[in-house]
């Protein structure tokens, strides 16, 4: 099944009679349960391609569909309700509240919704995260990689199709950072969640289905793997 297929996306910015692409007519599409890189020099576009696919912003020109449904032009509420079904977001600094624990912490996008179960959910996904004995630890009590592991729990705490990440290992050491690779890798085989990584890393290559490379604003050269 496609989840976001993406055609033309254009993203231009005036500045002082300057205009700026941030991207350049960009296509796109992912499949669900594949893992896919966007590999590219800084400022190239590949934070503002993510965050178009994320409904974190919207597109000059183009189109976005999502799970098959043309989302280029909803509403704000709208918009908003369908990425907090849709999409998870993990970060480069984790983003942890830090007077939560980590289940607290997981359960937060789930608390309006009134779901009996969300605590054992969030307890689940964090065992399968590896950090079943870190349930009630604060994110000052946590290594690096384990708020990352707390960051995915809660990224996957709606049971989203989509999980795009912004440089996720970027704060992590090579071994912590193949740790979060290998369970992105195994969220997107078992659990058959899209997962889009940004990344600068060349390691992040040893685990994705396929590398998108961003050069200016649009696509260049894709490598497709084995
Ligand atoms: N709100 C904005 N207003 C004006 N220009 C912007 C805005 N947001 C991004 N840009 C520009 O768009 C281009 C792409 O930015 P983007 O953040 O997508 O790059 P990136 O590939 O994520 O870079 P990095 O690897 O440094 O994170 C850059 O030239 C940036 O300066
Ligand atoms: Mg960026």
């Amino acid at each position: 099944m496609t989840i976001v297929d993406a055609h033309g996306l254009v993203k231009r910015y005036r500045t002082g009679g300057e205009t700026l692409y941030a991207l350049a007519g960009v296509d796109f599409t992912l499949e669900a349960g594949e893992f896919v890189s966007i590999m590219g020099p800084s400022g190239s576009g590949k934070t503002t391609l993510l965050n178009v696919i994320g409904l974190l912003d919207t597109p000059t020109e183009g189109t976005l569909l999502l799970e098959g449904r043309d989302v280029t032009h909803i509403d704000d509420r709208t918009r908003t309700i369908l990425r907090k079904r849709t999409i998870g977001f993990v970060f480069q600094q984790f983003y942890l509240l830090p007077t939560l624990t980590a289940v607290e912490n997981v359960e937060v996008p789930g608390l309006l919704d009134g779901d009996p179960d969300l605590n054992r959910r969030a307890r689940d996904l964090l065992t399968r995260l590896g950090l079943g004995d870190r349930l009630d630890h604060r994110p000052d009590q946590l290594s690096g990689g384990q708020k990352q592991r707390v960051a995915i729990a809660r990224a996957l705490i709606n049971e989203p199709a989509i999980v795009l990440a912004d440089e996720p290992t970027g704060n992590l050491d090579s071994r912590t950072g193949r740790q979060i690779l290998e369970e992105f890798e195994r969220i997107a085989d078992d659990e058959d969640v899209a997962i889009v990584a940004v990344t600068h890393d060349d390691l992040v290559n040893e685990y994705v289905d396929r590398t998108v490379h961003l050069v200016d604003g649009t696509i260049g050269q894709e490598r497709l793997d084995a």
